[in-house]
């Protein structure tokens, strides 16, 4: 069973109305709690590795890691680059078998995100690779993006839809009011739902991607603030705003952040309630249990994509 690419994935998802987790993966602890959440919940999956991961890890290494998970559990499961900031990096990515890329070329001007993305689609096409792109850019809090700021920086619709027609590209980032880590929105949490309705309407049948997307589960920063440093003013995506974009054309949710604050809590309360352990497979084994729990919650009780292999 080798692995798989995103489009049978999302097309299932588009007509059911939920999405696919893709989570970031940087060790063999944290591929295996969340491979071991989609095996048991017969979940479609995809896992996805930045530059930085591939820098981390070396990059042989994910690519094995991933290819054991798929011969030991025969589940779906797409290997994806996130964020791909140039062709070289997701040719090399295609080269090595990954079965999706990510060009991220929001930060370029338009005709230029247009003209990289679509030398990346011709080349990855060819292969039987698909791609994701992003338009628009996702603001940190530091952004403070403010309403008449919003067109801007929020994806525009129209454009949207010259962008895909002329790329050709298989699937949008689109910015609605997400971003990246622990600290989304400095008053309440809020999505641009109107511009996510209009732009699934005008791309119909199209799969959308919410980038920035953890929820910065309290349980999980709490358990990293009572047990070592502060995390303060952390606040993510609540649960049901993620349900509700996956009932539009969201048919991908990125998270890597509860990922990160879920194995680092439950390092951290082994290590201060057991100061004397010191065997690594311990405490890692915490950490992957902690990341098997909370995508289990996610892929059943928020993205709905348990039982949809
Ligand atoms: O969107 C970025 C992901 O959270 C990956 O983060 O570049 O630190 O691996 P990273
Ligand atoms: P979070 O930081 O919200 O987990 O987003 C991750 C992401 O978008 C990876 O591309
Ligand atoms: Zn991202």
């Amino acid at each position: 069973m080798p692995l798989v690419t995103t489009k049978e994935m999302f097309e299932k998802a588009y007509k059911g109305g939920y999405a696919v987790g893709a989570f970031n993966v940087n060790n063999m602890e944290i591929i295996q709690g969340i491979v071991d959440a989609a095996k048991e919940t017969n979940a479609p999956l995809i896992l996805q590795v930045s530059a930085g991961a591939r820098k981390y890890a070396n990059p042989i290494y994910l690519r094995k890691l991933v290819e054991a998970a798929v011969e030991d559990t025969g589940l779906d499961i797409a290997l994806h680059l996130d964020h791909g900031d140039s062709f070289e990096i997701c040719k090399q990515c295609i080269d090595d078998g990954f079965t999706s890329v990510m060009i991220d070329g929001s930060a370029l001007p338009y005709e230029e995100n247009v003209a990289l993305t679509k030398k990346v689609v011709e080349y990855a096409h060819e292969r039987g690779v698909v791609v994701e792109a992003e338009l628009g850019k996702l603001a940190g809090v530091e952004d403070e993006v403010k309403v008449d700021a919003k067109d801007a920086t929020y994806t525009d619709p129209d454009q949207a839809v010259d962008f895909v027609k002329r790329t050709g590209v298989d699937s949008l980032a689109i910015a609605i009011g997400t971003s990246h880590g622990a600290y989304k929105f400095s008053g309440e949490p809020q999505l641009d739902y109107e511009r996510l309705e209009k732009i699934t309407n005008l791309l119909p049948d199209f799969p959308l991607v919410l980038h920035g997307a953890s929820t910065v589960i309290p349980e999980f920063v709490e358990m990293c603030n009572k047990y070592g440093g502060d995390i303060p003013g952390a606040q993510g995506v609540p649960e049901p705003m993620l349900k509700k974009a996956a009932s539009f054309g969201v048919c991908k949710i990125n998270i890597d952040t509860d990922l990160r604050l879920a194995m680092t809590g439950a390092i951290r309360k082994l290590l201060v309630e057991r100061p004397a352990e010191f065997d690594p497979r311990k405490y890692l084994g915490e950490g992957r249990t902690a990341i098997k729990d909370m995508v289990k919650h996610k892929i059943v009780n928020v993205l709905g994509c348990d039982g949809k292999l």
